[in-house]
């Protein structure tokens, strides 16, 4: 498989990004990231990239794509509503929209997140929701609803999250609250070899898909 990978410098991203490099299965991941990652690895294809909303300068990374996994974003308490809004929805239909250009049968996974609702009163769960019904209806993609993804911290990610991590952890046996973040990324991996399309995965079912693909 070759591999698509955005927010590769994330908490989620890059424990994705460390699964995908572990993984026999993939040939390839190429990550199309703000500032370089500062790793080497010979399956890795870094693309260093500003603006994105528009990929024509990097259409090259779009081709030959198995999958599309959409790690990037935002916590609404670091940016203003519209801000977010960019992240959350325009960044992520401007990328399904050019793999669907370069790689038509490419599968495309959106990260949202748990409470995700289209039809929540909450800003953001309303935002990400409605992203994943324009998403599913545009190209079929399969939305990721994570609880508690245990992996490294970044270092832009809200400073609370770190310091609960510990306390976090404890959620482990609890299936619908707690997963690590490379079974994540296996679970992505997993989706797309059983071609999952127009999907919402919800936690406990993203342990399950991790689960099939093995270690
Ligand atoms: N962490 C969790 O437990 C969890 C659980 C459920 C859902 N989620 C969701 O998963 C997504 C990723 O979360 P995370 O925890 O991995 O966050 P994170 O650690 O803060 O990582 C965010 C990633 O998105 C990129 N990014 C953010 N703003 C950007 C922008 N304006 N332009 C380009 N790239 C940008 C960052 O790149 P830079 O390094 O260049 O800033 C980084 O790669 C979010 O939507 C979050 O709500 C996370």
């Amino acid at each position: 498989m070759n591999i698509l990978l955005f927010g590769a410098s994330g908490t989620a991203g890059g424990a994705v990004l460390q699964a995908c490099l572990d993984a026999p299965v993939v040939y390839e991941v190429r990550t199309i990231v703000r500032r370089p990652l500062g790793r080497t690895n010979a399956k890795l294809w870094e693309i260093v990239h500003s603006d994105f909303l528009h990929y024509a300068q990097v259409a090259e990374a779009f081709r030959g794509v198995d999958a599309c996994l959409f790690c990037l974003g935002i916590s609404v308490t670091q940016v203003s509503k519209e801000e977010f809004v960019k992240i959350s929805h325009d960044y992520p239909v401007a990328a399904a929209k050019m793999l669907q250009a370069e790689s038509p049968g490419a599968a495309f996974h959106y990260i949202s997140g748990a409470g995700t609702r289209a039809e929540s009163t909450t800003f953001w769960a309303k935002v990400k929701g409605e992203t994943e019904n324009e998403l599913m209806k545009l190209t079929g993609a399969v939305c990721w609803r994570p609880a508690f993804i245990d992996a490294e911290p970044s270092a832009t990610i809200p400073k609370i999250y770190a310091a609960l991590r510990p306390v976090l952890r404890l959620l482990k046996p609890f299936r619908s609250l707690y997963v690590a973040g490379e079974d994540l990324g296996r679970a992505m991996l997993q989706a797309t070899k059983e071609n999952l399309r127009r999907r919402v995965i919800e936690n406990a079912e993203i342990r399950e898909l991790a689960g099939r693909f093995g270690k």
